[in-house]
């Protein structure tokens, strides 16, 4: 009999929690419907060669986090580390290209193998939006605003600093990867193992890691700012002046490149103070070449993922559920009775639960409990007559209402 707990990294997402996480999604849908965004929801798992093509080999995700097995089939599959490669298959598989511009929004889990702590887990949940086929940076600018809009309305955006970045064009950062690798070289004693593996597969990752050793490197490290040709500086600069333009604050952040190798031109992080080490809510950025990557006809793609269980950490300002009514039988007559009362209230759209266990005093004190506004008491005399005994729990205040006027009492 295996352990009769969580795989450690997982949860059980239940009681408050539960609330907070689909008030995120709940309102994540409604900005993205207002953004003009459709629904999709693609597999949870999908061939290797999806992620693996498209991530980044040497990225963190590919090389130690992916649970991928063999199915019964022979077949290596992966359940999703992130949407962004399922969405860009999709495009291709649904034969999207036809639609030219598409703008897309989902959420669920993904699947790192890493290390737990505070806000990071093994199966997580991202809310997800991506545009493909939109060369403009104002798809970009349109993606940002999505996320600020979704921050504010969660209340939280005072809590968190967009972080702004461009990694450019392949040609720009081409000439800043040969000036880092230089650069490196030349420090290479100092620079931790992980970072010396990093230098040849993957400089710029150097850039965000953790290690002192590697930081103490950075300030004098070569700005990939100075490395952008003319497209790739003329591109952010309209992406900066659309944000200016909708007074989205940003903070420009020349470390900010992102885990995956996937990303070109835009990169964006918010980042918060309030959960402690686990501080990026959202993050993404523009893709122009991993349509390519799979194999399929070069396609821009612009998008972010936010983490829903951080998000939900944050919220903090959730509206008040509305207040069930309880109705308590007393009798098997008066049950029967309350069970097509509560049916007719429900199907008018109240909640409505039933206290069906012990004595009057006690099924009460749980109405209560359960933050009811009202009880209606059902028994022998009350069924004879044709009314329930309707008791406010905020006053204690009862009086008899007839069974057909019950429900203008309650609304
Ligand atoms: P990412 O930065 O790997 O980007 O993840 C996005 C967000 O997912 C993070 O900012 C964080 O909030 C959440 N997250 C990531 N890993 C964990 C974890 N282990 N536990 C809890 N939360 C986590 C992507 O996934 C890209 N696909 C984003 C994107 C979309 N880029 C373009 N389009």
């Amino acid at each position: 009999m295996a352990k009769l707990q969580p795989v450690r990294g997982t949860r059980d997402i239940w009681g408050d929690d539960v609330k907070r996480f689909s008030y995120v999604v709940d309102r994540f849908r409604s900005v993205a419907e207002r953004f003009c965004f459709q629904e999709i929801q693609t597999p949870i798992f999908e061939f290797t060669d999806v992620f693996k093509r498209t991530l980044g080999e040497a990225s963190d995700v590919v090389s130690k986090e992916m649970y991928t097995f063999e199915d019964r089939g022979g077949e290596q599959l992966t359940l999703r580390p992130e949407y962004t490669a399922g969405i860009a298959r999709a495009y291709q598989s649904e034969g999207m290209q036809q639609f030219g511009t598409v703008k897309l929004f989902g959420y669920g889990p993904m699947f790192r193998y890493e290390r737990p702590q505070k806000g990071r887990y093994r199966q997580f949940h991202q809310i997800d939006v991506e545009i493909l086929g939109a060369p403009e940076p104002s798809a970009d600018v349109e993606i940002i605003a999505l996320a600020h809009r979704l921050l504010c309305d969660l209340g939280v955006m005072n809590d968190v600093t967009l972080h702004l970045n461009s990694l450019g064009d392949v040609e720009s950062r081409q000439a800043y990867r040969a000036a880092l690798v230089d650069y490196f070289t030349q420090h290479a004693d100092q620079l931790s193992d992980d970072s010396k593996d990093r230098l040849e597969k993957n400089p710029l990752r150097i850039l965000d890691s953790k290690n002192e050793g590697d930081r103490a490197l950075l300030p004098d490290a070569p700005k990939l700012g100075d490395y952008l040709n003319e497209t790739s500086k003329s591109f952010f600069e309209n992406v900066k002046a659309g944000l200016d333009a909708l007074g989205i604050p940003y903070v420009l952040d020349q470390n900010l490149v992102r885990g995956l190798d996937y990303y070109s031109h835009t990169a964006f992080e918010f980042i918060t103070e309030t959960l402690g080490a686990q501080g990026t809510v959202i993050g993404g950025g523009r893709y122009d070449g991993l349509i390519e990557m799979m194999g399929g006809n070069p396609t821009p793609g612009i998008g972010f993922a936010g983490g829903i269980e951080r998000l939900a950490m944050m919220v903090d300002n959730m509206p008040e559920a509305a207040r069930p009514v309880v109705l308590i039988p007393m009798g098997d007559d008066a049950e029967a009775k309350a069970m097509a009362i509560a049916d007719d209230l429900r199907a008018h759209g109240l909640v409505v639960d039933m206290g069906y266990r012990g004595n009057l005093k006690k099924r009460l004190k749980r109405a209560n409990q359960q933050n009811a506004s009202f009880a209606m008491i059902l028994g022998e005399d009350e069924l004879a007559r044709g009314v329930v005994t309707l008791r406010n729990l905020d006053d204690g205040e009862q009086k008899d209402v007839a069974f057909a006027d019950l429900l203008s009492a309650l609304t």
